[in-house]
């Protein structure tokens, strides 16, 4: 039997702050990979990055930023589909249609909004709290089926999941909309800090050394890398012998993704070698993948308008997508179009 629904992959980062190698090694690079299997939209949803305060110049700048990261990175806006997500009315309004679908009690345990909201939730805007609902109506306005994300995501995709199972049961339509499915894949889904290797690397971590930022040059990249944390011991021969040092397993699981490899084959290679040795190892593969990245990205930045032709052109082409899948919607849900 022929799948009900055409695979599509959809996926999309929030334009905030500087993009780092977590971002790049647990997704973009994943993106880039199934632009040769599969029809790609790659969105930058600037929508979800209003749930905080943004300052609206640095917005602007954030999404040329990403724009310029995702092309930099390999993706292909003329093969596929890249623009950002303000540009699409479809996405909100479609997100309306899910804050009537999804439940409060799915929302409530939902452990990204926890943990963004912190102490003072009741200071915390509303858009944060439907956040995954906008995200599911990313995804369903395509009727994407598959979704690249990092393991920090699976719960929100689960919710989609749920909101378009209830959306075709609620309504008397089976397979309206599919069920997505996460593509969590690669030896690097969750980078942790440089700092503490229990922490994930993010952008909202106050120390600069706790990630390597895509926009950082040769000698930043060599610096963190050096003044990464480790243990004393030397490197063990078999994975197993990274059991319960962080720090190293993550060093280990970043060369591994960067150079392509396997953790096995790496520590076959530096098995017994101090950290000084690989660290400079790791960092002469860091600054080889990242700086031609970086200095693409550069390039792009000197040129805002054509960055924001190509999103205008990604915008018109996801429109043509997902407007006839919006007026199925509104149909079946029994507005009247005139
Ligand atoms: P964020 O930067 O949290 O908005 O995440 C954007 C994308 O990058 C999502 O698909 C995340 O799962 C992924 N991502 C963010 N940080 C990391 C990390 N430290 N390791 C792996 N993937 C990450
Ligand atoms: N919530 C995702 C994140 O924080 C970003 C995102 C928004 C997304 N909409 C999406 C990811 C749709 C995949 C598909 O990383």
């Amino acid at each position: 039997m022929a799948p009900a629904h055409s695979p599509l992959v959809f996926s999309g980062m929030q334009p905030t702050g500087n993009l780092h190698l977590g971002n790049y090694l647990g997704a973009i690079r994943n993106w880039v990979k199934l632009q040769e299997t599969h029809p790609c939209l790659y969105c930058i949803v600037d929508l979800h990055a209003v749930t905080v305060f943004q300052d609206p110049k640095e917005l602007r700048d954030s999404i040329r930023a990403a724009a310029a990261a995702y092309i930099a990175s390999g993706i292909d806006p003329e093969k596929h589909i890249v623009f950002n997500q303000s540009q699409v009315s479809a996405h909100a309004e479609l997100a309306w249609v899910f804050n009537c679908v999804a439940r409060i009690g799915w929302l409530n345990r939902m452990t990204q909004f926890k943990e963004k909201a912190g102490k003072n939730r009741e200071n915390a805007s509303a858009g944060l709290f439907v956040y995954p609902n906008l995200m599911a109506a990313d995804i369903l306005a395509y009727k994407a089926t598959h979704v690249p994300v990092g393991e920090d995501q699976k719960q929100h995709l689960e919710l989609s999941r749920d909101i378009a199972q209830k959306f075709n049961t609620d309504y008397g339509v089976p397979d309206f909309f599919p069920l997505p499915e996460p593509v969590i894949t690669g030896p690097a889904t969750r980078v942790m800090s440089l700092r503490d290797g229990t922490q994930k690397m993010s952008k909202s971590d106050p120390s600069d050394y706790s990630r390597i930022n895509l926009t950082d040059d040769a000698d930043a990249i060599a610096l963190k890398v050096r003044k990464a944390r480790t243990d004393p011991d030397p490197l063990p021969s078999e994975p197993a012998g990274l059991v319960g040092r962080a720090e190293a397993e993550n060093l280990v699981s970043i060369y591994a993704a960067l150079s392509d490899q396997s953790a096995e084959d790496v520590l076959r290679d530096f098995g017994g070698a101090q950290f000084s040795d690989f660290k400079k190892a790791l960092s002469d593969v860091a600054v080889e993948t990242l700086v031609p990245l970086t200095d693409e990205m550069n390039r792009l930045l000197q040129d805002p308008s054509e960055i924001d032709a190509i999103l205008a052109k990604g915008a018109g082409r996801a429109r043509e997508l997902a407007e006839p899948i919006l007026r199925d919607v509104y149909d079946v849900v029994g507005f009247i179009r005139g």
